[in-house]
């Protein structure tokens, strides 16, 4: 697995059952995360007018329903999932979508207020690509906020016991609540294989951000909020 087109087949083939799975898999706590997640991004934006959101990896459309603000004027959703983003469209008749994936974002250079990919950089055939596109397309001094499963050097009890839960009881409890396994199956693989958050920091740096904020939340997930640096 690793093409995008075989990722995007595989979320369309969980997309009725996608959100359910998310909520019950994650006892509820996948909610808390986007929530904090956009809190902790418009806290630091603070009252500036965002022109254009950018849900990188929108699925479903969580993140687009969460994020709301009234100094939004364009909100966006990209991703290669057909089926996927035809369930946000069922949600929200306004929602701008678009079926893409990040590694060619059809946007003009410095067009873009706000990046959020929530759970996605993980599942991208080509992150590194996706990267220099986010700092490509996104103005100067404007913001990428990435919220993902990430490993720690070092980590607690719960860190342990999350990720055994993640390897060994996802795959199972996912694949049944969905009826498919093998995407499950891959989706634990997925997390038990991508790289820590210091890597990930390192990564985005690399690609033109200045790290303007990281926090790790409960048990095994980061929020790290980038400031696009052109000059
Ligand atoms: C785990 S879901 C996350 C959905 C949503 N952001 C959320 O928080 O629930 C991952 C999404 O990434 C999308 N995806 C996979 N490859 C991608 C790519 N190369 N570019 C953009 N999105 C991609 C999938 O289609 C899927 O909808």
């Amino acid at each position: 697995m690793g093409k995008r087109e075989d990722v995007a087949e595989l979320f369309n083939g969980i997309s009725d059952k996608y959100e359910l799975a998310n909520h019950i898999l994650s006892f509820g706590l996948d909610i808390f995360w986007r929530k904090k997640a956009c809190r902790k991004l418009f806290r630091i934006n603070g009252g500036e007018k965002i022109e254009i959101f950018l849900d990188v990896a929108t699925g479903t459309g969580e993140v687009l329903k969460v994020c709301k603000k009234k100094n939004i004027k364009y909100s966006i959703g990209l991703d290669p999932a057909l089926k996927m983003l035809k369930k946000s469209k069922e949600k929200d008749q306004n929602l701008i979508l678009i079926n893409a994936g990040a590694e060619e974002l059809p946007f003009k250079d410095s067009s873009i207020d706000i990046i959020f990919v929530s759970f996605g950089v993980r599942n991208m055939e080509d992150r590194k690509k996706a990267f220099s596109e986010f700092h490509r397309v996104l103005k100067d001094g404007k913001y990428l906020v990435i919220l993902e499963f990430i490993h720690r050097e070092k980590g607690g009890i719960f860190y342990h016991l999350a990720h055994f839960y993640i390897k060994y009881i996802l795959p199972y409890v996912g694949g049944m609540i969905t009826g498919n396994f093998k995407a499950y199956k891959y989706l634990s693989y997925s997390i038990d294989h991508f790289i820590t958050a210091n890597i990930l920091k390192n990564e985005v740096e690399y690609f033109g951000f200045k790290i303007e904020y990281i926090e790790n939340l409960f048990p095994t997930v980061s929020i790290i909020i980038g400031k696009n640096e052109k000059n």
